[in-house]
């Protein structure tokens, strides 16, 4: 089968660009890891996803996209390939353009978990013009509104009184150039859940823990940009994973009812990520979904998704090609949700 690799290769960042805002793109490493895992059974071509993306894929015609590209611009950005791939009728991996979009969007996304009756922390969206963040329980936790990869999650994104909390949004809706959501602040444990598959194919892979004590001492305890890009690298590699999570088998079965609930509510395909964290009650809540998980392919380096997946016995060339696979039979059922 002839197949296109969709994506987007991380670049420096200008002097007048915030230093995080090329995070969500991949290295060549990963590029090049993906293109090798489909290569074993593929003829494959790597189309990138810039504005010359529609003329890429009409030259290479394929049978199957793979799409791994976060995109260009705004929060439509993840959701151009897969729109472009239905326009042009070219099966590709992953979600669509609206569960795309609602998941980078963190509020719409909890808005429908909502509607579904998931648990997710209670939030409030600022902007230039308005936002109100009297009725949040604080603390409160500040994220740029469309991002990924804890960009603008600093070590002091958390706020308790609503002066702090509007200087510090200010200064990410001025740097991020977009609205932020202001989220109540769950301090219970924290997981990262794996999915791959489709209906009753859908599986969870072993769950894994962020483990906030191998944070510096006086850190916030949250998977901040400083903790996923600054305090973890080769040199002095953070041991923030356990996996599989030491959780009992009550806990593991809530959070993988409630990972399953969320992929379904929005509506994903073949693969997602989900964030979760229990409240003071022990809840699992529903932090955020990552319909396009980051698949670093070096077993050193800190990639949760890669990371369930040896846990669960599949090599990185494994989890490449199972998604390819879910997608193919997904198609072959008639069944694109
Ligand atoms: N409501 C919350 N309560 C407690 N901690 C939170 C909350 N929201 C976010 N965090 C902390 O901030 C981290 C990053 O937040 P989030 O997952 O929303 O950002 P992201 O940039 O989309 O991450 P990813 O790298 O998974 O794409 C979480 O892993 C968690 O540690
Ligand atoms: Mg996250």
């Amino acid at each position: 089968m002839r197949v296109a690799l969709t994506y987007n290769i991380r670049q420096e960042p200008l002097p007048s660009q915030p230093v995080d805002c090329y995070a969500e793109w991949d290295e060549p490493e990963t590029i090049a890891a993906v293109y090798a895992a489909i290569s074993s059974e593929n003829d494959v071509a790597l189309v990138e996803a810039n504005e010359r993306v529609f003329g890429g894929l009409s030259s290479v015609d394929p049978d199957f996209v793979y799409n791994i590209a976060e995109g260009l611009h705004s929060s439509s950005r993840e959701s151009l390939v897969p729109a472009l791939c239905d326009m042009m009728r070219i099966p590709y991996t992953g979600s669509g353009p609206f569960t795309l979009s609602a998941c980078l969007d963190k509020s719409r996304a909890k808005q429908i978990l909502s509607y579904f009756g998931i648990p997710t922390p209670g939030f409030s969206i600022l902007s230039n013009l308005n936002g109100d963040v009297d009725a949040l329980n604080p603390p409160v936790i500040l994220k740029p509104l469309w991002e990924g990869s804890s960009m603008g999650i600093r070590n002091d994104s958390v706020g308790w009184d609503s002066d702090t909390i509007r200087k510090k949004a200010g200064e990410l809706i001025s740097t991020y150039n977009q609205p932020v959501i202001a989220e109540e602040y769950l301090r219970g444990r924290e997981f990262t859940v794996a999915l791959i598959g489709n209906g009753e194919r859908l599986r969870v892979l072993p769950i894994v823990e962020v483990i906030f004590d191998a944070l510096p001492a006086d850190a916030n305890p949250i998977y901040s940009y400083e903790a996923k890009w600054m305090w973890d690298n080769e040199e002095n590699p953070l041991d923030i994973f356990s996996c599989p999570a030491d959780i009992t088998d009550e806990e593991k079965h809530a959070i993988e009812y409630v990972c399953i609930k969320a992929f379904k509510a929005l509506g994903c395909r073949d693969w997602c990520r989900i964030d979760v964290r229990m409240d003071e009650r022990g809840v699992p809540n529903i932090l955020e979904l990552n319909p396009l998980p980051g698949i670093l392919p070096d077993p050193d380096s800190n990639s949760c998704f890669p990371k369930a997946a040896r846990a669960g016995g599949m090599s990185y060339d494994d989890l490449i090609l199972a998604v390819l696979e879910e997608a193919q039979i997904r198609y072959a059922n008639g069944d694109v949700l």
